[in-house]
């Protein structure tokens, strides 16, 4: 058993949720899929704590952002980014300190294969950047150029829509199917969610549980009033990111 999670966010009271979650079903490995800062209060402790409880983390678009690449952000997007970047520099904190979560950024992967499975933030044509949405079932030419860059699963955050895209070209949310997939040797692209900033109207933390033949979707309630605070208590951050998750969207 080990746990897939993705887009953490800077939200470490989901993060810290999401942790305690899988440790009292036993789970003792986890793979993260990116996006671990961006738009939320905690990114220090947000990689910290992703440094010491995951085994492999895979980068994600944010963290690309903070290390110069963010051309694709818009205004306020950007406002975040350098908000982040500052934290993560902070002058009150030993230098070596700041240069470990540097590095730790620095040497993500885009991509990881283990057995069956493929792990990318994006899609496994365009590991850190491309999007799937659940609307892609209706453009085939991109979903069956994408079915066929991997073997039989692949993993992916990004979108934050939780849910299995079929090589029939169907999308299965995660109520749809009593929150498990069976892995059943068809070819599919599961997204795990997002950890720190859900977008499918519910506010719990989603992140997944991969079984020897199954993926289960858990969904994880935490304080989100209080990480919506202190969004507007950094003073920067913009309002609408505190908004977010008080609504999940
Ligand atoms: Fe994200």
């Amino acid at each position: 058993m080990k746990a897939v999670i993705s887009d953490v966010h800077s939200n470490i009271e989901a993060f810290k949720a999401v942790l305690e979650d899988l440790q009292a079903l036993g789970v003792r490995e986890v793979i993260c899929l990116g996006d671990m800062i961006g738009y939320g209060p905690n990114p220090r402790e947000s990689i910290a704590l992703t440094m010491k409880t995951c085994r492999q983390t895979i980068l994600g678009n944010h963290e690309m952002a903070v290390m110069g690449d963010h051309e694709d952000f818009n205004e306020r997007a950007k406002a975040a980014v350098r908000w982040t970047k500052r934290q993560l520099s902070m002058r009150g904190e030993a230098a070596e300190v700041n240069k470990k979560l540097w590095d730790f950024l620095g040497e993500m992967k885009k991509i990881f294969v283990e057995g069956p499975f493929v792990y990318v933030h994006g899609s496994p044509r365009d590991y850190t950047r491309e999007y799937i949405f659940p609307r892609d079932i209706y453009n085939e030419e991109k979903l069956s150029d994408i079915f066929s860059r991997f073997q039989s699963y692949c993993f992916v955050g990004h979108t934050h829509i939780p849910g299995v895209i079929t090589e029939e070209n169907n999308f299965l949310r995660p109520d749809d199917i009593g929150n498990v997939y069976k892995l059943s040797g068809k070819k599919a692209i599961i997204n795990v969610g997002s950890v720190g900033q859900p977008r499918d109207g519910d506010t719990r933390a989603c992140y997944v549980v991969l079984h020897k033949d199954a993926v289960e979707y858990r969904r994880v309630p935490y304080d989100f009033r209080r990480t919506s605070e202190k969004i507007r208590d950094t003073g920067v951050l913009p309002e609408f990111l505190a908004v977010r998750l008080e609504e999940g969207r």
